[in-house]
């Protein structure tokens, strides 16, 4: 299958999804992140340590994308609509993560706006950096976006994002207390969105590119 995961507005945990989500489906089967973002901050990470799975820029996709039955591409901010057309049309599922400040939410107001002529079935947004209570920012989101399609499971604020950034590895290698449930919560990302894609009878009976990857055995 292929997952892009992409929005409007910068520093949302566009690489950090990208990066865990191709982890999550790497369990699965082989798994290829390609990074579409020209700061290649999901490249830089990749360097500084190591990944279970290949890390690609956009120029080497054609050529590695053949052998891998699952790919997660991250992009830059702020596409223009016409980009997040043609991203949204380029895979199975577009992961939209946003932060719940009305900064971002505004600038989902846009993303959404471009997504809804797609179909609800094709793109879902992902709560990330999330505070914990008695922040109600959670809250106030899920009320704002109500209607939308969103994941039940919220990414949490953690520090071990962070560090696993600078270290160069997934978030469940990292050494701090909270590490594991960082983990927990883009392996709840990464069970629905195995699910949903596998329902989608396009990606089932391969009709969709990238469609016949989905028939993959767990
Ligand atoms: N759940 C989280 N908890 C705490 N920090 C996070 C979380 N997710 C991401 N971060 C941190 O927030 C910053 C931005 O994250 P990231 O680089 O994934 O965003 P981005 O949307 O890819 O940014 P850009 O638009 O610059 O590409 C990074 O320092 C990252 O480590
Ligand atoms: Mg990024």
């Amino acid at each position: 299958m292929i997952i892009t995961v992409a929005g409007y507005k910068g520093g949302t945990g566009k690489t950090t999804t990208a990066v865990h989500l191709a982890c999550c489906l790497q369990s699965h089967a082989p798994a290829l992140l390609i990074d579409g973002d020209p700061n290649r901050s999901a490249s830089g990470w990749a360097r500084r340590g190591e990944f279970p799975f290949r890390v690609v820029d956009e120029r080497q996709a054609a050529r590695y994308a053949r052998d891998y039955e699952h790919i997660v591409i991250d992009t830059k901010a702020r596409p223009d609509p016409e980009d997040l057309e043609a991203l949204a049309d380029g895979c199975d599922l577009l992961v939209v993560p946003t932060t719940p400040d009305a900064l971002a939410l505004d600038a989902l107001g846009l993303t959404v706006e471009a997504l809804q002529e797609l179909g609800s079935d094709r793109y879902r947004i992902l709560l990330t950096v999330v505070p914990p209570k008695p922040s109600r920012d959670e809250e106030e989101a899920r009320e704002a976006l109500r209607g939308l399609p969103l994941f039940d499971t919220s990414i949490r604020r953690l520090v071990a994002f962070q560090k696993a950034a600078l270290a160069g590895v997934p978030v469940y290698q990292v050494k701090d207390p909270r590490a594991h449930l960082a983990w927990e919560d883009y392996q709840r990302i990464g069970e629905a969105i195995y699910e949903q894609v596998r329902r989608d009878p396009e990606v089932r009976e391969g009709t969709r590119p990238g469609g016949e990857a989905a028939s993959a055995p767990a």
